[in-house]
C-alpha cells in the first residue's frame, strides 16, 4: 500500500542535503545510510558502536564522497533526542531528512518479560522518534522542505502476542506518521512510514527470537532501504517493500481481528 502525498520536491532530488539515520551501525539502518549516500546525501549516523559507525563513515566517504558525521550515543537514555539534536546543531548541521530507524523488540509472554527492556523498547520505538520528529519538523516546515522516514513494520497492522509491546509500538509509529503526513499534505515536507516484513538482521537475536519458520525472510536490508528511500523521495505515506507482504497486508485487512491476532500468536509462539 502506498499513499501519494502530493508533489513534494526534496533536496536529494537536485542537491545534496544531510540525512540523520538512527541505528545506523547494522541492519536496515546501515543499508538506509548507504542508500542515502549513494544518492548524493551527506549523513549523520547514530548508534552505540562507534567503531562500526566510523568504518561506515569511511566507506561511504570513499565510495560516494559523502560527508558523514558519527555520533556515538545510547538512544535508550531518557534525554537522548534532546542530546542528539543539540550535538548535531552544535556541529552546524541542518537535517533535511530525519530517518527514525532505531528499534528493538522484546519476545516472550508479556508478564514474564524484563520491565526495563519493555521500557527501553517504548523509548527507542516510540518516545525517541516522537521527540526527534517534534524537534526537527518545525525547521522543515519553515523551510518548506524536508523528509521524515519512520521505520515501522508489518507488525503495525495487527496485535502481536509474545511481541505485544513491539507490535503496539510499530502501530503507534505508523498511525503517528500517517496523521502527520496528512497534516502536512499541502507542504513540501513529507512523512513516510516504512513497513518491512521479517528481515535477517541482528534484530531477532536482540529480541530473543528465532528466525522465521523455514528462514523465510521477506526481503533484504538493502531491498528495504532502496524501497524506503524511493518511497520517501516520492512523498509516499506508507511503503510496504515486498509483494508478498503487500498481499499479507491485504489479507489481514479482510480477516476478523480475532483471527489476525490468533495468527500472529501462532507465528510468534514458534519463534
Ligand atoms: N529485522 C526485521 O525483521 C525488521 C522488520 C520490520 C521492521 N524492523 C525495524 O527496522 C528497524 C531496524 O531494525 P534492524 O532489523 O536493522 O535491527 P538491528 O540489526 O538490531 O539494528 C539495530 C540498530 O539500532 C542500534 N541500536 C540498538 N539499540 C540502540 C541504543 N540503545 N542506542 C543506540 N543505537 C541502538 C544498533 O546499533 P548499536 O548496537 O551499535 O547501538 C543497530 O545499529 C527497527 O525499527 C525495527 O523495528 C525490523
Amino acid at each position: 500500500m502506498t499513499g501519494s502525498q502530493g508533489s513534494a520536491t526534496h533536496p536529494g532530488a537536485t542537491t545534496r542535503g544531510t540525512a540523520l539515520v538512527t541505528g545506523a551501525s547494522a541492519g536496515i539502518g546501515r543499508a538506509l545510510a548507504r542508500e542515502f549516500a549513494a544518492n548524493g546525501w551527506d549523513l549523520v549516523v547514530v548508534a552505540r558502536r562507534e567503531e562500526r559507525l566510523q568504518a561506515l563513515a569511511d566507506d561511504l566517504g570513499e565510495s560516494y564522497g559523502s560527508d558523514v558525521d558519527v555520533v556515538p550515543m545510547d538512544l535508550a537514555e531518557h534525554d537522548a533526542a534532546r542530546d542528539l539534536y543539540e550535538e548535531v546543531t552544535d556541529r552546524g548541521i541542518t537535517v533535511e531528512a530525519l530517518v527514525n530507524n532505531v528499534g528493538a523488540g522484546v519476545h516472550g509472554p508479556f508478564h514474564e518479560t524484563d520491565l526495563e527492556r519493555q521500557l527501553d523498547q517504548v523509548q527507542l520505538n516510540v518516545r525517541l522518534p516522537v521527540h526527534l520528529t517534534r524537534l526537527y519538523l518545525p525547521g522543515m516546515v519553515d523551510r518548506d522542505a524536508g523528509i521524515v522516514l519512520n521505520v515501522s513494520s508489518m507488525a503495525a497492522f495487527q496485535p502481536g502476542p509474545y511481541l505485544a509491546g513491539y507490535y503496539a509500538s510499530k502501530a503507534y509509529l505508523l498511525h503517528f506518521s500517517e496523521a502527520i503526513a496528512e497534516e502536512l499534505r499541502d507542504t513540501n515536507v513529507s512523512v513516510t512510514a516504512l513497513c518491512p516484513g521479517p528481515i535477517d538482521t541482528e534484530f531477532q537475536e536482540r529480541a530473543g527470537q528465532e528466525a522465521p519458520a523455514g528462514g523465510s525472510y521477506s526481503n533484504t536490508s538493502e531491498g528495504v532501504a532502496e524501497a524506503g528511500y524511493r518511497g520517501a523521495m516520492a512523498g509516499e505515506t506508507v511503503v510496504i517493500p515486498s509483494r508478498r507482504m503487500k498481499l499479507t497486508y491485504l489479507l489481514s485487512r479482510l480477516a476478523p481481528r480475532s483471527l489476525a491476532r490468533r495468527a500472529a500468536r501462532r507465528v510468534n509462539a514458534d519463534r
